[in-house]
């Protein structure tokens, strides 16, 4: 007799083995692959007519909105990260504001006070730890804090078609992770790339079960704390240094950005296996030289703080920055 109650196997091989923490990944909102498919999921609900953007923004959001016939318009930000000026917003248009680097929940509650709140998106792509706000919808993707092959979130009071079938693609997007644990960061770096690019594809899927998985076992308390212990050690030792004002509260940022006018230090640092990524360079197409756009892209160190690191390699990390500086100088001499 076949019992129809035992559903799971019990027995045979084993999984990866995962902590069980079972975070709720309900309280950051509806579950998709990435960060622009919720956003297409949601402008395509809104049925805006026209979404402004700041020029400051990776390119990869551009297509979804491009392909829902949209009109995109550009604003300005200033160095500190705040628009430049006022943006006049119609009734029918949204405003997508990029929390950047995880510090600008300042510069969020201002938009607030400013602009109707059910017609502002606020991109959290870099700040997984910022709490939503009471706007339109608030956009997360996961992979840019912990080790997952994919993921966004949308949250959002707006009502989401259901329409969309479960991802199936993240084991294959999944292997840069082992090869980066087995054979280190540069041998799994072409496999990053492959499975970064296939998010190129941003029609909506529902999360996959695996990233499901590996992001219900993370320790995303812990995770939070040590971010936090690196960039206030970070701040403290850098602060002098850097030009952008660093917020005092934060809430484990994505990395601590460091604004140094200094050319050749971002060269110097990679040289010395310090990966620091560059944000955005395809902005350069579209700004002027000189402008806040070009300075952000070309002079914003994004210094690492994430979890995988303790006070140790936050020092090596400030010895490499200042030996850095110390050689450019010289040589300039
Ligand atoms: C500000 C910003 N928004 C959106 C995205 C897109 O995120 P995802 O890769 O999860 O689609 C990125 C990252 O690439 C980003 O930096």
């Amino acid at each position: 007799v076949i019992l129809k109650k035992q559903k799971n196997p019990i027995g045979g091989y084993f999984e990866l083995e995962l902590n069980s923490h079972r975070n709720k990944l309900d309280k950051w909102g509806v579950a998709y692959q990435s960060a622009r498919a919720s956003l297409y999921a949601l402008i395509k609900q809104k049925k805006c007519e026209r979404i402004w953007l700041p020029k400051y923004i990776c390119g990869c959001v551009i297509p979804p909105i491009e392909s829902l016939d949209i009109e995109i318009l550009k604003y300005d930000i200033d160095l500190d990260f705040r628009i430049k000026s006022k943006i006049p917003l119609r009734d029918t248009d949204l405003l997508l504001y990029v929390n950047y680097f995880g510090i600008c929940d300042l510069q969020e509650e201002e938009l607030i006070s400013e602009y109707t709140a059910d017609q502002i998106i606020f991109d959290h792509s870099q700040a997984f730890y910022s709490r939503p706000k009471d706007v339109a919808a608030t956009i997360f993707s996961p992979r840019k804090f912990f080790g997952l092959p994919d993921g966004g979130f949308l949250y959002t009071n707006t009502v989401i078609e259901d329409e969309y079938e479960v991802d199936t693609d993240s084991i294959e997007r999944s292997k840069f992770l082992l090869t980066r644990l087995s054979s280190g960061a540069e041998a799994g770096y072409n496999e990053f790339k492959i499975a970064d690019e296939s998010l190129n594809d941003f029609y909506p899927k529902k999360m996959s079960t695996l990233t499901r998985k590996l992001l219900s076992s993370v320790d995303i308390d812990s995770v939070k704390t040590q971010r936090n212990i690196n960039f206030n050690y970070l701040h403290s030792r850098l602060k002098k240094i850097n030009e952008l004002v660093i917020p005092n509260n934060i809430n484990a940022p994505l990395c601590y950005p460091l604004l140094i006018r200094l050319d050749g230090l971002r060269d110097f640092l990679i040289k010395n296996k310090l990966f620091i990524a560059k944000y955005w360079p395809d902005v350069m197409e579209s700004v002027d030289s000189g402008s806040v756009e070009d300075i952000l892209v070309n002079n914003l160190l994004a210094i690492p703080c994430d979890q995988r690191y303790q006070e140790k390699d936050m020092n090596d990390i400030i010895d490499l920055i200042f030996i850095g500086i110390n050689e450019i100088k010289h040589n300039n001499i």
